[in-house]
């Protein structure tokens, strides 16, 4: 088995045990332990452009984890060992139940083909999206498209719907390598650089580098797209929207590295090449396709539809013992717009907590809140009264679905408080609002014209804003779920 063998492994494993698959760090340790058990920290730190204090805690905590799951201590000089005195087992039981023209060869074959890739999003809860799937499939097939944005809110699905795209084309093609890279949760700036992700991507393809091509990024660059234009890859670019900056001259957003966008240009440039870039970022990049737009393609993913949003959770096992409760989760579903990871995280507490009773759940947890964001709504008119507590209703929402919307504000604040500040103003209102309604509040903040586009400009590439034509107006309104935490951003303002 090669490492990328072995790495499938034990994510399969973690996730058996019902842990996360590992971070692109820890992976990073892994990789180079399992090559080299003798490579200090310090050594692992400077190759992958990482601080030492970072490595050795995190490696620590890596092999506590990985001692849970194998039920042996692991550590750093014992890790191969240990792992492949496993495999041993595994494959002694398998074997009594093979025949005996059964190789070790076929064993290992077997084996990877069941397991899943380091998948992060992708399960066996998948629901529909088989249109969507169907027409990028064709994107690419047909129209050669080579880039393909997945632009949405967080927790909408980008990231799963990306792995679910790689299982699809890899068993057409069959020989897919999968290269990719999460720019979330990097607690080192410099991991974002282009250089060190294409190191490491060479790597994982036992492409040599050379200190020469470590110092010349241009050869990198060349070297890893004459590499992924003679090997049909898949990668898969995650959470892009770490490494984007506001360009403060026209309000868009660009990429902080700009070895990025060359590299994005050369790989574009290349007309017999077979692999394909998917990228999943809550904010919109900018346009690197130049002379190539045919080949860049933006799908943006809104929430389930209502028939997914039933099968959903139907899938995770929850059943519906009448018409009452099937409309209880239809109206969940509604007020949520179908907002993926909510509705999964409310399955699990319908299931977990509640033994799967949906009537349970909606007496304790979700009838008065859907209730009053449903008059809220219907009544729309005036400023919300009341703070929602959609995104808090309970711990599970508040440790999944708030966490992740609490991260996406704190970047937007970051990234342009102006927006932020909007976006706080903006959620209480029930009723949709023109633009220059809307914007005449930062003017009352002493924001200059250039300012104000560019916040609403921010606004709309993040998608937290959705456009809604009505007697011929242009309106803005805010999705249920992002109103109902930027109300509580915006209660906290000074
Ligand atoms: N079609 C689907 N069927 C079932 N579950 C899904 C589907 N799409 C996404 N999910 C689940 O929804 C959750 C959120 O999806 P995912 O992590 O892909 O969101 P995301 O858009 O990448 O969010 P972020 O921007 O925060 O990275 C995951 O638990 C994923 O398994
Ligand atoms: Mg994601």
């Amino acid at each position: 088995m090669d490492t990328n063998q072995v790495l499938d492994l034990v994510n399969k494993l973690l996730r058996e045990k019902g842990e996360s698959s590992l971070k692109d760090i820890e992976q990073i340790i892994f990789r180079e332990v399992w090559e080299d058990h003798q490579k200090s920290y310090l050594e692992i730190a400077i190759q992958n452009n990482y601080a030492e204090r970072s490595i050795t805690q995190i490696a620590s905590q890596l092999w506590l984890r990985l001692s849970r799951v194998f039920g042996v201590e692991i550590k750093k000089n014992k890790l191969r060992s240990v792992v492949e005195e496993y495999q041993r087992k595994r494959r002694a039981e398998k074997n009594l139940n093979f025949t005996s023209q059964n190789s070790d060869a076929t064993f290992e074959k077997t084996f990877i083909e069941q397991g899943h890739k380091s998948f992060i999003g992708y399960d066996d809860n998948w629901v529909g999206c088989d249109d969507l799937i169907k027409s990028l499939k064709e994107k690419i097939a047909i129209s050669k498209t080579k880039i393909i944005i997945l632009w949405g809110i967080t927790g909408i699905g980008k990231t799963a719907l990306a792995e679910k795209l790689y299982q699809e084309l890899e068993a057409q093609a069959n020989s897919n390598r999968l290269l990719r890279i999460n720019f979330e949760n990097q607690d080192q700036a410099d991991f974002e650089s282009f250089s060190t992700v294409a190191d490491r991507w060479l790597k994982e393809s036992n492409v040599l580098v050379t200190p020469e091509d470590r110092q010349d990024v241009g050869r990198l660059r060349k070297k890893l797209v004459d590499y992924i234009c003679k090997n049909p890859c898949l990668i898969i670019i995650d959470s892009l929207e770490w490494i984007l900056q506001e360009n403060q001259q026209y309000g868009w957003s660009e990429f902080k590295d700009r070895e990025w966008v060359d590299f994005l240009r050369l790989f574009l440039s290349q007309l017999d090449c077979q692999s394909h870039i998917i990228i999943t970022t809550q904010h919109l990049p900018e346009d690197v396709s130049a002379d190539y737009d045919n080949f860049w393609f933006i799908q943006i993913l809104e929430g389930l539809k209502s028939q997914e949003q039933i099968d959903l959770f139907k899938k995770i096992g929850i059943k519906t013992q009448d018409q009452a409760e099937l409309s209880y989760l239809e109206r969940l579903g509604k007020v949520y717009e179908g907002h993926t990871l909510t509705l999964k995280t409310i399955a699990a507490r319908i299931k977990t907590a509640y033994c799967g009773n949906v009537s349970a759940y909606w007496q304790e947890e979700g009838k008065e809140e859907i209730e009053k964001v449903e008059k809220d709504l219907e009544s729309f008119q005036g400023e919300i009264k009341e703070l929602w507590k959609l995104h808090s209703a309970n711990h599970n929402l508040y440790h999944k679905v708030c966490y992740r919307l609490n991260k996406t504000l704190e970047r937007l604040k970051k990234y342009n408080y102006y927006a932020y500040l909007l976006l706080c103003i903006t959620s209480t209102y029930l009723r949709p609002h023109s633009r220059s309604d809307l914007l005449e509040h930062l003017t009352d903040e002493g924001c200059n014209e250039i300012q104000k586009q560019s916040a609403f400009q921010a606004l709309t590439d993040e998608q937290l804003i959705d456009k809604y034509v009505e007697d011929n107006l242009v309106l803005y309104r805010l999705h249920n779920l992002v109103r109902s935490i930027a109300y509580e951003h915006f209660q906290r303002l000074d």
